[in-house]
C-alpha cells in the first residue's frame, strides 16, 4: 500500500498571551491531542468535524506551514520536520481561503507570483494559469486587484492558487467555505475531476454533506482527537443498529430534560432554527422508543411540527461520539484577525 501521508503521534499545543488584564498570563491550547492517520495514494481524504476541531492546525502541519510540539508527519515520504522543501514541492495548498492571497496584486499577478514561487517554468506558468482561468471561470476578473473581489472570488482564486503546481496531492481547507451555493457545488465535481485524474486530496469540512458527497474515507476530528475513521458508508452503518428520530417543533426545557432521562435515549443534539428547536435522538431503537419519546414531549408542552425516524448520517455519527452537533462551535480561542495589509 502507498501511503501519501502518514502521522505518528502528532500534538501540537499552542501557547498564547492572554488579553487585557490578563496579558502576563499564559494560556496554553491543547489543540491536537496525539493524531495517528493514514491517506492513501488516490484517496479523497476527508477530515470532518466541528470549528475549533483541530483541522487548520492539522494541515498547517502536514504543509509545513506550522511545527508540531511533538510527533512525526510524513508527506509523499517526505518529513515535514526535516524535509520541508520537498514536502512544499509536493503539495498544492488551501489554506483559510482569501488571507493567502496579495491584495494588492491582480489575481493573475497572485498566479504568477505563486506559480514562480514553486518553481513552475515560465512558459508552463503562462499555459497552466489560462488553463485554470478556463477551467475555473476566472475571465471576468482575474485582471482585477484581489482588493475588489467578492469574498466567493478570492476563495477559487486561491483555489487556482493550490492548482497551479500541479502537484499530485491537495490539501484543500474549507474551500467553499465563503462560497455560494453553485460556486461550491462547482468546486466539488472540480474536485471530484481532479481525483479522476489521479491527484490525493484531503479535503477539510465541517459539513457532513460534503464530507459524505466527496470522500471516500473520512476522519471524524473533535478536541484535537480523531473519533474514527472509516468510509462513509462504515461510519454510518456503525449506528444503524440504533435509530435515529428527527424532531422539530417547540420544545421547553423541562421536555429536553425529560427526553435526556429516558432510558432508551442513547444520545440526544439540540439546535435552536429561526425559533424553534432541531433534535436529532439517537435511541437503542426508534420503534420502540418512538411512542414514548411522544408521550413524554407531549406531556412536557412540546408543539410538535415533524417528528419521524430516519436513516443515520454522519451528523449522528458525530452526535453518538460526542453529545454535539457539528455546528457547535469548540474553539478555546478565536484566532487573531486577517492581515489585510499584505
Ligand atoms: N494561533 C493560535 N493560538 C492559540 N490557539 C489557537 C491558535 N490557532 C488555533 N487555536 C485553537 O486551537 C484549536 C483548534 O483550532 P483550529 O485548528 O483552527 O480548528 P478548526 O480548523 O478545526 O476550526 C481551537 O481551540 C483554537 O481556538
Ligand atoms: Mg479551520
Amino acid at each position: 500500500m502507498e501511503y501519501v501521508i502518514r502521522t505518528e503521534n502528532l500534538e501540537k499545543i499552542y501557547i498564547s498571551k492572554g488579553k487585557g488584564l490578563f496579558r502576563r498570563k499564559k494560556r496554553e491550547v491543547h489543540a491536537l491531542k496525539g493524531i495517528d492517520f493514514q491517506v492513501k495514494k488516490g484517496e479523497i481524504f476527508g477530515l470532518l468535524g466541528p470549528n475549533g476541531a483541530g483541522k487548520t492546525t492539522l494541515i498547517k502541519i502536514l504543509t509545513t506551514l506550522l511545527l508540531p510540539t511533538s510527533g512525526r508527519a510524513r508527506v509523499n515520504g517526505y518529513d515535514v520536520i526535516k524535509e520541508e522543501r520537498k514536502v512544499r514541492a509536493s503539495i498544492g495548498c488551501m489554506l483559510m481561503g482569501e488571507r493567502g492571497l496579495y491584495w494588492k496584486l491582480t489575481g493573475r499577478e497572485n498566479l504568477e507570483y505563486f506559480g514562480a514561487l514553486y518553481y513552475v517554468p515560465k512558459k508552463r506558468r503562462r499555459e497552466r494559469i489560462e488553463y485554470l482561468i478556463e477551467l475555473l471561470d476566472l475571465g471576468d476578473f482575474i485582471d482585477r486587484t484581489v482588493e475588489t473581489y467578492s469574498s466567493g472570488q478570492k476563495m477559487i482564486v486561491s483555489f487556482a492558487k493550490a492548482l497551479i503546481n500541479d502537484a499530485p496531492t491537495l490539501f484543500l481547507d474549507e474551500p467553499t467555505i465563503a462560497m455560494d451555493v453553485h460556486a461550491a457545488r462547482k468546486l466539488r465535481e472540480i474536485v471530484k475531476d481532479l481525483n479522476k485524474q489521479g491527484k490525493t486530496i484531503i479535503y477539510t469540512t465541517h459539513l457532513m454533506h460534503e464530507a459524505d458527497e466527496l470522500c471516500d474515507r473520512i476522519a471524524i476530528i473533535d478536541k484535537g482527537e480523531i473519533k474514527a475513521i472509516g468510509t462513509p458508508a462504515e461510519l454510518k452503518a456503525s449506528i444503524r443498529q440504533e435509530g435515529i428520530v428527527r424532531i422539530e417543533g417547540i420544545i421547553p426545557q423541562k421536555a429536553l430534560e425529560a427526553l435526556r432521562s429516558m432510558g432508551s435515549v442513547e444520545k440526544l443534539a439540540v439546535e435552536e432554527k429561526g425559533g424553534k428547536e432541531h433534535l436529532r435522538i439517537i435511541t437503542a431503537n426508534s420503534r420502540s422508543a418512538l411512542p414514548e419519546i411522544i408521550r413524554v414531549l407531549v406531556e412536557n408542552e412540546s408543539t410538535l411540527e415533524y417528528i419521524s425516524p430516519e436513516e443515520p448520517t454522519l451528523e449522528d455519527v458525530f452526535v453518538k461520539l460526542t453529545g454535539r452537533t457539528l455546528s457547535e462551535d469548540t474553539r478555546e480561542i478565536n484566532e487573531p484577525e486577517p492581515d489585510k495589509s499584505r
